[in-house]
């Protein structure tokens, strides 16, 4: 409301303006206007025509002038809104993960909107026995030399919630049902604005999957319904595939291979966002009321494509042709049956992505919102420039996620 306010009055004081002492325009002035002006001098004033020419030049020149202060202010305007919405201070976030496949993204993102970053982390000892200790250790050490304050005791869990006013998951799928811990605390703490839980996926409310999939999906569903019923201010954020995940895992351009699997036709479309535009997003939501309560679809409108669609881009930027290889549908679904768990929900995982088109199948509800549509002002990657991304060797390297 308060936005509406201001931006009311600010329009009025521009629009009152006059643009001309003796016609009284307003600042929304257009040719249309002027030619009708000429046309009313002309009839009223009988002014010779080139001093009506020059007339209208100076004029015009005002008016464009007018309105270049009018977009400027426009503009100011809309920052001003933005942050309004957005809540209009830095919001205290805290994360749960941070140090994850998509966590780093998120926290790196916080720091740069300038938020107070926390990230509620292990005790390093547990990680002293297997190999990626060294890159959680230096992730921790580079969130610190960034000002982020790194928790590491459980018990301090609902104190570390009191500092903060957003708390966002990104625990992978296994730890899913942990996050019932995170909602006790958040009921304990009493003062978190918003949660957002580790979903970034697939919409889970919206489609049906084979049942390895499905249960993977019903695991994040009972989340959503808990902090429904605590009471949880929340955003649920259904970011769809990440993109340089995926083309690590369909492409495998690390590996220069001649070979390409295409799951099904290859002609469902899907959507491939850049981690990098995910995790801003993210963060903007995070704070602004508009998505409190609701769900954001990250259908970004440059990264909607087909598998088919995608080796084709990548094999003209490349300048190479790949062969491929179709996993039919039924196999796949066979797969799905036959598997272990972990590798049955991936490859029902993929039935649903690639062959379903699942990410495309539903239309969005009128309470969702597509997340590019809110932030107009932000710019995001597209999967052909992600694709250049990786020709230079700069993407991010394959990442597996834990389904087990
Ligand atoms: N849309 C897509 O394409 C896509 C792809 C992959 C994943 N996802 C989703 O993204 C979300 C995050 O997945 P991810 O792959 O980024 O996760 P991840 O890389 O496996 O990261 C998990 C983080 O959680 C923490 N963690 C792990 N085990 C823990 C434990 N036992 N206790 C406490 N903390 C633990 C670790 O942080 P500390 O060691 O610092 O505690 C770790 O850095 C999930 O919801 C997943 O389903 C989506």
């Amino acid at each position: 409301m308060g936005t509406l306010r201001i931006q009311a009055k600010e329009t009025d004081g521009v629009q009152t303006e006059r643009m001309d002492g003796n016609l009284g325009f307003r600042g929304t002035v257009d040719h249309q206007i002027i030619q009708n002006t000429r046309r009313r001098y002309k009839r009223k004033l009988g002014f010779p025509r080139m001093i009506m020419d020059d007339t209208l030049f100076q004029m015009k020149s005002k008016i464009v002038k007018r309105r270049k202060v009018e977009e400027g202010r426009q503009c100011k305007l809309k920052e001003r809104e933005i942050t309004r919405m957005e809540g209009g201070k830095k919001w205290k976030i805290l994360f749960f993960g941070g140090t994850g496949y998509i966590g780093k993204f998120m926290v790196r993102a916080s720091v740069e909107f300038g938020h107070p970053t926390f990230v509620y982390a292990r005790p390093l000892s547990h990680l002293s026995r297997v190999p990626p200790a060294s890159n959680a250790n230096r992730l921790r050490d580079e969130f610190r030399g960034t000002g982020v304050v790194l928790e590491t005791e459980h018990e301090k869990m609902v104190s570390a919630m009191k500092e903060a006013d957003v708390v966002i998951s990104t625990l992978p799928y296994p730890l899913v049902s942990a996050q019932l811990k995170i909602i006790e605390a958040i009921k304990a703490a009493g003062n978190i604005k918003r949660f957002l839980p580790s979903e970034f996926g697939i919409e889970e409310d919206r489609i049906t999957a084979l049942p390895p999939f499905q249960a993977f999906l019903d695991k994040k569903k009972c989340i959503r319904r808990a902090i429904e019923a605590a009471g949880i201010p929340y955003t649920y954020v259904s970011a769809n595939c990440y993109c340089a995940y995926f083309v690590n895992r369909l492409l495998r351009p690390s590996e220069q291979e001649d070979t390409v699997f295409v799951r099904g036709t290859g002609d469902a479309k899907t959507v491939l966002n850049y981690e990098e535009d995910i995790v801003r997003y993210t963060i903007r939501l995070s704070c602004d009321p508009r998505a409190c309560n609701r769900i954001a679809i990250y259908r970004l409108p440059k990264n909607v494509i087909s598998q088919n669609e995608f080796i084709s881009l990548w094999e003209m930027k490349t300048g190479r042709s790949l062969k491929r290889v179709h996993i039919l549908e039924e196999e796949l679904v066979k797969l799905s049956e036959m598997l272990p768990d972990q590798d049955n929900i991936s490859v029902s995982l993929m039935h649903s992505i690639f062959v379903k088109g699942d990410m495309m199948s539903y239309s969005i509800k009128e309470d969702d919102f597509e997340v590019s549509t809110m932030y107009l002002d932000m710019e995001y990657t597209s999967i052909d420039q992600l694709l250049d991304i990786f020709l230079t060797g700069n993407a991010p390297p394959p990442a597996y996620a834990a389904f087990a």
